[in-house]
């Protein structure tokens, strides 16, 4: 067999294997690549070969970790479990080679890639700032199964190895190196020298020290364990998400010793593949892939000019730089910008750790108050107040000094384009780019076409929010795009369910016991009772119900939420006070809130918003924060029967009102097949 995936060369006394995935830009683990990989290992060592180095030959890392496509395939917990084993039986190959082992990683070495890293001797990585090292195999809702639970523990430490694999979390090379992850950090060209040197010198190879394998010791294990359950248990519930609590369970009993690790891994990692959580955590990755690759590759852009710099603009622009991009600011006068700055000042200070990026970011970003740079711009954003009038008057005066080139977008939240549209005379270079609050931490953005949005500014569009890093989901221009028209009705349902007597921390506990992150009132709290009570206005016509009185009169109070200090709830020190002595959410009460917001989404969906279910469920995900472990409302309503949910939705229209009836788009997505 000729090798498509893996190159091996012996090169003065060392045997190279470099991975390089045939017709894939990244190297990913199939069963083809590793099957290829177990029959390079199978074949004897050439004679002069003292020592074997795994390497990348992709410029995208060393090996990103397991194929996920492939896992749809497996039809049983059983199957999962043997495919762990062959894995695992495939490491054990490589600490049999009887030579040193070396793991040469340029770039990510994730999931599986770093198991394999674990497996050998040495692990040398490039130095790089990016976090590029871990086990994010809970994010799909299992755990590592090529033997990473255990010999994490044994390289790392249980206190390490169990942050690592609950959080999925991932270190840059520098954080690895001193972690005891790698074993020497050095410059990128010097990496196959920094390998070789290993094979040369042998030196001992590393594992946790005493006092962290004593951890790991039996009478031990349950100190550490109950710390580290009661954490778990505050984050996730076990209902929702079961592989963090195998995870603890499988240190909890083995520690990492002996064979029996090894076995109970895998039959753990084959019965969590075949659960709906793993299933659907797989789907939002790759929706998340989806959204990343819907963007057509273009040249970048590489100059953004930003007006009005407050709460959204700034932060857009600060982002912008940070990313790499040249962006002037413009305001109505430089005191406005201050805190902008400010903003971004601590935010480069955060992000960037290598030399001198963050004054290099900072210098990027500069104050236009001129507006003398709009000539040079590629894309203008546009997050001034939220006022068609204000808006239109800017666009009118900006468009002769732009380059015919150049892309227009505003930020606004509620506004039709159509109404702003009509300030240009090519309005086909004019889109909305929808960010959300904070722009840093929130990765979607909406990208609006309008009727009169040219194909060409919004592939530009596209391509411009994927070159930042953000997840670009087009939307037609409808009122409160995908994210705020669903998010609203579940907050003013919550709203009202407090007017009918639940307290407030009953009705956010309903809410997270379904699985979203935040309840509805506190959301609603953070979001701002002004921003909130302003888009439920501008929806008030398509949800078919007034917003609650309670939202309005708390606005009246100057009781914003978060952001005042007080809302529905006061808040210290950034935090909601809640009461304890509340009770518990009656079985209705996570329907009538999250219902609504599918009832929405059903409606967006119908109306053409959006253009499929998949793209759906991934704005609800990624901009709405809708219970990932549910794979997204229309996967939800799929799962549960659209059947019952409507059926559901029925019954509460009859006991609460109208603004339950379910969305004819139900008939459709029943009648399907
Ligand atoms: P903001 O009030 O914090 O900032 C607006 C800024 O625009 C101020 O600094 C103001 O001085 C400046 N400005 C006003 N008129 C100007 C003009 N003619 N020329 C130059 N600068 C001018 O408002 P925020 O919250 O940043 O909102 C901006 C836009 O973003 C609005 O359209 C809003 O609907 C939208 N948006 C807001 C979100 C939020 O959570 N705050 C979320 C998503 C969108």
């Amino acid at each position: 067999m000729t090798a498509r995936h893996w190159r091996r060369r012996v090169e003065a006394g060392i045997c190279w294997l470099t991975f390089d995935k045939a017709d894939s830009s990244a190297n990913t683990l199939s069963q083809e690549t590793l099957a290829e990989l177990e029959a390079e290992l199978a074949r004897p060592l050439e004679r002069e070969a003292r020592g074997v180095v795994f390497a990348s030959a992709k410029t995208t890392g060393f090996i990103l970790g397991a194929d996920v496509k492939e896992f749809a395939a497996l039809a049983s917990a059983a199957q999962g479990a043997e495919l762990a084993a062959r894995g695992q039986r495939l490491l054990v190959r490589v600490g049999e080679l009887g030579v040193p082992t070396v793991a040469a990683i340029d770039g990510f070495a994730l999931g599986g890639g770093l198991e394999l890293a674990l497996a050998c001797d040495y692990r040398v990585a490039a130095d790089s700032y990016e976090r590029t090292l871990g086990l994010p195999e809970v994010q799909l809702g299992i755990h590592p199964g090529f033997g990473g639970t255990v010999r994490s523990v044994r390289l790392l430490g249980a206190p390490l190895a169990l942050d690592l694999m609950l959080t999925g979390r991932s270190l840059s090379p520098r954080e690895a190196l001193a972690a005891g992850l790698v074993d020497a950090v050095v410059a990128r060209p010097d990496l196959a020298a920094a390998a070789a040197g290993f094979i040369t010198r042998r030196p001992r190879p590393r594992r946790a020290p005493w006092h962290l394998r004593l951890l790991s010791a039996a009478p031990l294990r349950p100190l550490l364990g109950r710390a580290v359950g009661k954490s778990l248990r505050k984050r996730v519930r076990r209902a929702h998400y079961p592989a963090p609590y195998a995870i603890l369970a499988l240190w909890l009993r083995y520690g990492g010793h002996g064979a029996a690790a090894f076995r109970a891994e895998a039959v753990s990692i084959g019965e969590l593949l075949i659960t709906n959580t793993s299933r659907n955590l797989v789907r939002v990755f790759e929706l998340r892939e989806r959204l990343r690759n819907l963007a057509p590759k273009q040249a970048g852009v590489t100059r953004v000019h930003v007006i009005g710099g407050g709460t959204m603009g700034g932060d857009i622009a600060a982002w912008c730089a940070l990313r790499g991009l040249t962006v002037t600011l413009q305001d109505r006068a430089q005191q406005y910008l201050e805190p902008a700055l400010a903003r971004a000042r601590e935010l480069f200070r955060k992000r960037l750790k290598g030399p001198g990026e963050s004054e290099a970011a900072l210098a990027r970003l500069s104050v236009d108050l001129a507006a003398t740079q709009v000539a040079s711009a590629d894309v203008v954003i546009e997050a001034i107040i939220e006022n068609a009038d204000a808006k239109r008057a800017l666009f009118r005066d900006l468009e002769s000094k732009l380059p015919q080139s150049a892309l227009v977008a505003t930020n606004t939240s509620s506004i039709r384009l159509e109404d702003l549209s009509a300030a240009f005379s090519h309005p086909e270079r004019f889109v909305g780019l929808h960010f959300f609050n904070p722009v840093a931490s929130l990765p979607l953005v909406e990208v609006i076409s309008a009727a009169t949005t040219s194909q060409g500014s919004l592939d530009k569009a596209m391509s411009f929010v994927s070159q930042i890093g953000k997840l670009p989901l087009p939307c037609r221009s409808a009122p409160g795009f995908v994210v705020n028209r669903i998010l609203t009705p579940y907050m003013l349902e919550a709203l009202r369910a407090h007017q009918d007597g639940y307290a407030l921390e009953t009705i956010d506990a309903a809410a997270t016991a379904f699985g979203m992150p935040t309840g509805p009132i506190e959301l609603a709290d953070r979001v701002g009772l002004d921003v909130a009570l302003h888009v439920a206005k501008i929806l008030g016509g398509v949800l078919r119900a007034e917003p609650p009185q309670l939202l309005a009169e708390k606005v009246a109070n100057g009781e914003l939420g978060a952001k005042t200090g007080r809302g529905f709830y006061a808040y210290v020190d950034g935090r909601a006070v809640k009461r304890k002595d509340v009770p518990a959410p009656d079985d209705e009460l996570g329907d009538r809130l999250l219902l609504p917001m599918i009832n929405e989404a059903v409606a967006c969906l119908d109306e053409g918003v959006v253009r499929d279910a998949d793209l759906l469920d991934a704005g609800a995900v990624f901009g709405a924060g809708f219970a990932p472990f549910t794979g997204g409302p229309m996967n939800y309503a799929r799962q549960r029967g659209y059947g019952e949910v409507a059926d559901k939705l029925a019954v509460l229209a009859a006991r609460y009102g109208t603004r339950f009836t379910p969305h004819e788009g139900w008939g459709k997505l029943r009648a399907a097949p």
